[in-house]
């Protein structure tokens, strides 16, 4: 029980972390656009978002398979639970196209070399529809939780 308790807590931790760095990423490109940050701001803030990420992903996946939840078969029956998921998958693909520019951008800037920012504003976009996602997933988790099915 105190394992149940213990993982939906960081579960829900990782949830707030990472809703607060995917909008603190989303308003640092669109500082970086404007010429009033630096991409170091961008790049802590990705760092968080990933870092919440993965312990969504492995929290979620301990409770939905690991038998730390209401098991296997409630959760693969629970149509939200299959919309969470392809919320979740939408939040993946979007993530592709930041993921790829923001390695080449550490890496410049380990090197010394200068950054190409000319998407910044795209990716300040697709950060915040992110975050959006990321509410939407609670709506569909809490119903999911709930047994809540339609019709
Ligand atoms: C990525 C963003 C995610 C968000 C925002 C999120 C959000 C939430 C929230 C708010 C709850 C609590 C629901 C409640 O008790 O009222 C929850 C529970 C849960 N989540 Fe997630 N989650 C995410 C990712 C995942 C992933 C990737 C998985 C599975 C692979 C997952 C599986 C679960 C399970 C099994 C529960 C327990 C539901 C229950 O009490 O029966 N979550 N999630």
């Amino acid at each position: 029980m105190l394992a149940h308790w213990f993982l939906a807590a960081i579960h829900l931790l990782a949830f707030a972390l990472g809703f607060w760095a995917v909008l603190t990423r989303g308003t640092a490109f669109r500082r970086l656009n404007a010429g009033l940050g630096e991409a170091r701001s961008v790049l802590v803030a990705d760092n968080l978002w990933g870092i919440s990420a993965v312990i969504l992903l492995v929290t979620g996946a301990m409770r939905a398979f690991g038998g730390y939840g209401k098991g296997t078969d409630y959760y693969l029956h629970q149509p939200l639970f299959h919309l969470k998921m392809t919320l979740f998958v939408f939040i993946l693909l979007l993530e592709i196209a930041p993921m790829v520019v923001l390695i080449k951008w550490r890496i410049a800037l380990g090197r010394g070399a200068a950054i190409d920012t000319g998407r910044a504003t795209l990716f300040a976009r697709i950060s915040h529809i992110e975050a959006l996602l990321l509410v939407l997933m609670v709506v569909a988790a809490t119903g999911m939780a709930r047994g809540v099915t339609f019709g």
